[in-house]
């Protein structure tokens, strides 16, 4: 087995652990007392683990076209993203049950855009193979560039909606690493647009 396969294999198994890590040191969820405040801790320990993830997937290849560094984090970039996937699909799992704990009603625009979050999510991890990315060909790069932006654009909305509110200094956090992972992609597309005109 490739190094590149078992460093990312581990860093799956990691991202499991965080994640178990979060559900031990959370609220218990097994008391009824306790369990709204477990969702909501489990809720925002996958959001940001998800969005850290992702963005470093997000940032991985610009940055090496612009430094020359971080081939090797290149090379783990599925891996990077499955890891997000992962952290993703137990956010989902949180949501379905806060919406079933809290008996909130669910509106049409949080279910359209929160539900394509997850659809593209797991749409760009059945996709993730080497054969997969053969096949599908410019659909393939069309849907993961797609899925990226998309899932960067909902992750900063609920962030950026957290800073307005003023209530989290950890989304004003996320929101800055956002804007800089954001950032380096632009620098690096601006770079390859003037190098192709000069
Ligand atoms: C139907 C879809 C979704 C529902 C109903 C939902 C629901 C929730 C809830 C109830 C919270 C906890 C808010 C709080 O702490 O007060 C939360 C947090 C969050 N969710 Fe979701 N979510 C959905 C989909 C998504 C998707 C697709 C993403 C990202 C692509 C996402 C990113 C986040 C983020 C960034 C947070 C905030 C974490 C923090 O405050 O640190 N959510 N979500």
């Amino acid at each position: 087995m490739a190094v590149n396969t078992r460093f990312g294999q581990g860093l799956i198994v990691l991202t499991g652990v965080v994640i178990l890590c979060g559900f031990f040191t959370a609220p218990s969820g097994v008391v009824a007392a306790t369990l709204p405040e477990h969702i909501g801790t489990m809720l925002r320990v996958t959001a940001r683990l998800g969005f850290a993830l992702l963005l470093v997937a997000y940032v991985s290849r610009p940055f090496f076209q612009l430094s020359g560094w971080g081939r090797e984090l290149l090379l783990l970039r599925r891996y990077v993203g499955l890891s997000a996937a992962l952290s993703l699909t137990v956010h989902f799992g949180y949501v379905v049950t806060y919406l079933r704990v809290s008996g909130e009603p669910l509106d049409l625009l949080t279910v359209s855009f929160g539900g394509a979050g997850f659809v593209l999510a797991w749409a760009m991890t059945l996709t993730s193979s080497r054969a997969a990315q053969q096949k599908l060909g410019t659909y393939w790069r069309r849907l993961h560039l797609t899925g990226m932006h998309y899932l960067w654009l909902i992750f900063m909305q609920t962030f950026v909606g957290r800073v307005l509110a003023g209530d989290s200094a950890w989304a004003e956090g996320m929101a800055v690493l956002g804007l800089v992972a954001l950032a380096i992609r632009l620098s690096a597309w601006l770079n390859q647009r003037f190098s192709r005109t000069a």
